[in-house]
């Protein structure tokens, strides 16, 4: 086992975040990169997005904060090929834990918030080129302050993405969760706004990726609570939204639908 699981251990206590969110990736981490390992394209499509998106080059200090497995953190890693590891940064133990041992991941235990407020100091000396926050942002409690704290990270030529799903989606989910999932996900052009009030260039792009999933697979995901919005019902509830979805696809063997992102970017201003 790979010294740094010990860590993981340690660090758990100086976390805040809700019980809810813990539990909700420490039950779907086991299953996690199982359920988009059906196209690899997609995660690979999705990484590459991300380098450009960022610029990212060999010589940059980069850290992927909401990592997760680092499902795309160690396609990036192939990709960039960076001189030092991937700062690959998650508050969840059990994500972090699926993280393969490579030389160019290094896993730290921390949220957003605790690397923005330097309650979890960055392992190496120095400021960070990149950040990248993708589908995590949504977790922060307090947006604003983090997002000022994780701009103080930035070298002189640093800049952050975050990846975010607008409101709206286009995802085969069943009524009630489409509407939850409305009510707790962030306007994306709120985030930009406030990546400008933190003094950072913004800008934002959108992006598709056309998904196509068997249906019987998407029964699983949705049964697995593959997205976070899905812990939010009981069993019972859950049970009830996959027979609506069920029904409503009835004639679809395979789920086509668009996957919009927002792409949004801070730039270090120059100066
Ligand atoms: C939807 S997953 C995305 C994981 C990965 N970025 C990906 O796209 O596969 C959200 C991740 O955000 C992490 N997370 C939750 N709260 C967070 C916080 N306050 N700060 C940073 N990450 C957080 C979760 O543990 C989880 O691994």
């Amino acid at each position: 086992m790979p010294p740094w699981r010990d860590v993981i251990a340690v660090e758990r206590g100086s976390l805040l975040m809700s019980d809810q969110t813990v539990e909700h990736y420490e039950r779907i981490a086991a299953d996690y990169d199982e359920h988009w390992s059906y196209d690899p394209d997609y995660v690979w499509r999705f990484s590459r997005a991300i380098t450009d998106a960022l610029r990212l080059t060999r010589t940059d200090a980069i850290a992927d904060v909401g990592c997760g497995t680092g499902l795309y953190t160690r396609r990036l890693a192939a990709e960039v090929e960076p001189e030092r590891p991937i700062l690959c940064v998650d508050p969840v133990p059990a994500m972090l834990e699926r993280l393969p041992a490579s030389r160019s991941l290094q896993p730290l235990v921390a949220s957003a918030e605790d690397l923005a407020t330097g309650r979890v100091a960055l392992p190496e000396p120095g400021r960070l080129d990149a950040i990248v926050l993708k589908e995590s942002f949504h977790h922060v409690a307090d947006r604003r302050e983090t997002l000022e704290g994780l701009a103080g990270l930035l070298s002189r030529h640093g800049r952050i993405l975050l990846v975010m799903l607008p409101r709206t989606i286009h995802h085969p989910l069943f009524h009630e969760a489409h509407q939850r999932f409305g009510e707790l996900q962030p306007e994306p052009a709120e985030i930009v706004d406030m990546v400008a009030e933190v003094g950072l260039r913004a800008s934002v792009s959108y992006r598709t990726f056309h998904m196509a999933i068997d249906r019987e697979r998407y029964v699983r995901m949705l049964a697995s609570r593959y997205m976070s919005v899905l812990g939010e019902f009981s069993d019972d509830e859950l049970r009830a939204g996959i027979e609506q979805f069920r029904h409503a696809y009835r004639n679809d063997p395979v789920l086509r639908f668009d996957d919009h992102f927002a792409f949004i970017k801070g730039w270090v201003r120059p100066g």
